[in-house]
């Protein structure tokens, strides 16, 4: 069988963790414990977490001309994907993000995007090549629109699936969710897209279908997955972990879900494949150290009752 082919266009960060007894409020100092430094981003984590569990996997971003950037770049060809379409930028330095975390696994993150914001639609032009003959295509919402909408002109030109994670939190145009064939939210992310604070989960994928987006897969931490489309909603519930670092989950899911997808696994199957995956990332500090393997994944889901 052919390798599963998954383009992630994205973000990449060095992320600085610190474990603290809890998030601090403004003004405040917390007395912490461990101090990680560890590779992330949105964009790479992804990109790293569908690599581990098999895929072949092509990342698409901007790095500064630093020694973060240069780590950065490094890390993805040890994991074997392939960065021959990382732009290098020769002005701004690389995506660092700051990140708490609580006793509880609960983070807080502030990104200091660097060359991540400069990407620009001809970054993603040199990639069409890779785009095309992708099995899924995955974005996220950590580098700018207008690089993300030309990664997904360019996958709908070569007839390829688009899977866009909406994270950060921000607002879409129609004519985006249109042309996206899976979103997949968070709950925050759904509410601020549905504009629809406060509501049901299931309220706001039904939102999201009518403002045309094909499928919804909406992430709910602890409570699993709600999958929604023309043939109604179904919640696939979500595996029991002791957390101890939430960060980098989704896109462990999300990395997994591309996977699933490019596997030609069932789209229910994949969910449960993906929660599995995000379930296990939580159980290790830092976001790429954190992500399973596939054996690991196919050995925690035997242990599973059925
Ligand atoms: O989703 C987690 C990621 O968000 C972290 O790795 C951090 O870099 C930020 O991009």
């Amino acid at each position: 069988m052919q390798q599963p082919r998954v383009v992630v266009v994205g973000s990449s960060n060095t992320d600085m963790v610190v474990k603290v007894p809890r998030i601090p409020g403004p003004g405040e100092t917390v007395l912490g414990g461990r101090f990680v430094m560890a590779a992330g981003g949105k964009g790479a984590n992804q990109a790293v977490a569908a690599a581990r569990l098999g895929a072949e996997v092509t990342f698409v971003g901007r790095l500064g001309r630093d020694m973060f950037g240069r780590q950065t770049e490094e890390n993805l060809r040890r994991e074997g994907i392939d960065t021959r379409f990382i732009a290098w930028d020769e002005a701004t330095p690389s995506g660092i993000a700051l990140i708490m975390v609580s006793a509880e696994g609960e983070n807080s993150i502030a990104v200091a995007p660097g060359a991540n914001g400069e990407m620009t639609p001809a970054d993603v032009e040199r990639a069409e090549e890779a785009i095309a003959a992708a099995d899924v295509l995955l974005l996220q919402l950590e580098v700018p629109l207008a690089a993300v909408r030309r990664a997904l002109d360019i996958a709908r030109g070569h007839g390829v699936r688009v899977i866009l994670n909406p994270a950060p939190a921000a607002p879409l145009p129609d004519e985006v969710l249109r042309e996206v064939d899976l979103l997949t939210p968070n709950q925050h992310e759904a509410a601020l897209l549905a504009r629809m604070q406060g509501a049901e989960p299931a309220e706001m994928a039904q939102a999201l279908l009518a403002r045309g987006v094909r499928m919804v897969v909406m992430t709910l931490g602890g409570r699993g997955a709600l999958i929604a489309g023309p043939e109604g909603i179904e919640l696939v519930p979500a595996f029991r972990v002791q957390p101890v670092d939430t960060t980098g989950a989704g896109d462990a899911f999300n990395g997994a879900l591309a996977c699933g997808m490019a596997q030609g696994r069932p789209l229910r199957e994949a969910v449960r494949y993906a929660s599995a995956t995000a379930a296990l990332a939580t159980t290790v500090m830092g976001a790429q150290p954190s992500l399973p393997t596939a054996e690991r994944v196919e050995a925690f889901l035997a242990e599973q009752r059925p």
